[in-house]
């Protein structure tokens, strides 16, 4: 009943263009020798000087995380990344994600300089929600409490009742259900797809994906597995369903490393951004990890199991805007404000739910 009133609605929706540009495949620096120990050191004692905080996404290079680790900053999945700045002192955050992760934590820090490696890393959920198609297609659903992913820029933000992650989505749609609310949900239809499937909500969504994520294939996936019948297939949501069937664990990237370590699994299937590889054999060691097979194995692939985005954030660019103090995140304040509301209620809910549990 629900899956058809979905159905039936979403055959009226035009679903959003996507043609943004991709980075393409994104040159990493190749540093002289001794370059990479010096800015490592460099930047450390620039965190230090310009009283100034580190906060890395696990898809992030892994100097980038080994440098958060080591100064007392952090390495997380987008809910803590939001979280994290208002818990810390430092003035400034310097947060080596892609860009929505920059501009969650000033609308959260208002009073904090954000600063990003670069201000070109973007993803593929946000640039596929456009605020000009998105606002008017919410105005067109009066009837629905809008829920936005986190992977949304400001003014998105600002047009939404809710934020949610991928770590915190499924509870926030069972509340809002339990309220007898229909949703209108934004922008990946995966993550809304898994979310209405575990929810039973009725919910109306939104066409984007993660290029990324997106490419994972079912069929290679089952192969790789029937090599494996040992292995745990760890799947993030932001996956097509075919993928997320196959899983013994679904869940945001925290989510998946706790997995990694908590179950009594050897071997894992990891679909998601190999990033989380670095975290997940720390929190593992004696673990292996597979990458789950994506499109285009062996010939172009601009984003197989790694987002182009992330890849643009490196030591060289992590110095310059330390030293500079360049690439700070704006949000204008009458936006702010409107998408502070929907993205405090995340943070509210979460903390409620931490108290309770
Ligand atoms: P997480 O919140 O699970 O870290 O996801 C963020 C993201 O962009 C995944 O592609
Ligand atoms: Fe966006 Fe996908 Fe990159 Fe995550 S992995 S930042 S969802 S493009």
């Amino acid at each position: 009943m629900i899956m058809a009133e979905v159905t039936d609605k979403l055959s009226n929706f035009q679903a959003p263009e996507t043609a943004y540009p991709l980075p393409g495949s994104v040159p990493q620096p190749v540093y002289a020798p001794g370059e990479r120990r010096a800015l490592i050191a460099e930047i450390k004692t620039l965190l230090t000087t310009r009283d100034a905080v580190l906060v890395a996404h696990y898809y992030t290079d892994e100097d980038l995380q080994m440098i958060a680790d080591d100064t007392g900053g952090t390495v997380s999945d987008s809910l803590e990344m939001a979280r994290f700045g208002n818990q810390h002192p430092a003035s400034t955050l310097v947060v080596a994600g892609v860009r929505f992760m920059g501009e969650t934590a000033k609308i959260l820090n208002p009073e904090k300089r954000v600063l990003m490696p670069t201000l070109g890393a973007e993803c593929s959920l946000d640039l596929g929600c456009p605020p000009e198609r998105f606002i008017p297609f919410c105005d067109a659903h009066p009837g629905r409490t809008v829920v936005v992913y986190a992977n949304t820029c400001a003014a998105v933000k600002a047009r939404a009742d809710w934020v949610v992650t991928s770590s915190i989505a499924v509870d926030v749609v069972n509340h809002l259900k339990e309220q007898g609310e229909k949703i209108l949900w934004a922008p990946d239809r995966y993550l809304g797809n898994y979310v209405q499937r575990v929810t039973g909500a009725d919910m109306l969504l939104w066409q984007a994906s993660c290029i990324v994520h997106e490419r994972f294939k079912a069929e290679a996936l089952a192969n790789l597995a029937r090599h494996h019948p040992d292995a745990a297939i760890l799947v993030h949501p932001e996956s097509p369903e075919s993928v997320i069937s196959q899983a013994d664990v679904v869940g945001s990237t925290t989510q998946l490393i706790r997995a990694a370590q908590q179950l009594p699994n050897k071997r894992f299937i990891v679909a998601t951004d190999n990033g989380i590889f670095y975290k997940m054999k720390q929190a593992a060691p004696d673990k292996i990890f597979m990458e789950a097979p994506s499109a285009g194995e062996g010939a172009t692939c601009e984003s197989c199991a790694h987002c182009p985005w992330m890849a643009m954030n490196h030591l060289r660019n992590l110095r310059d805007v330390l030293k500079n103090g360049s690439n700070e995140i704006q949000v204008p304040e009458e936006i702010r404000i409107r998408a502070l509301r929907s993205t405090q209620r995340m943070v509210d809910f979460v903390n409620r739910k931490r108290n309770i549990d």
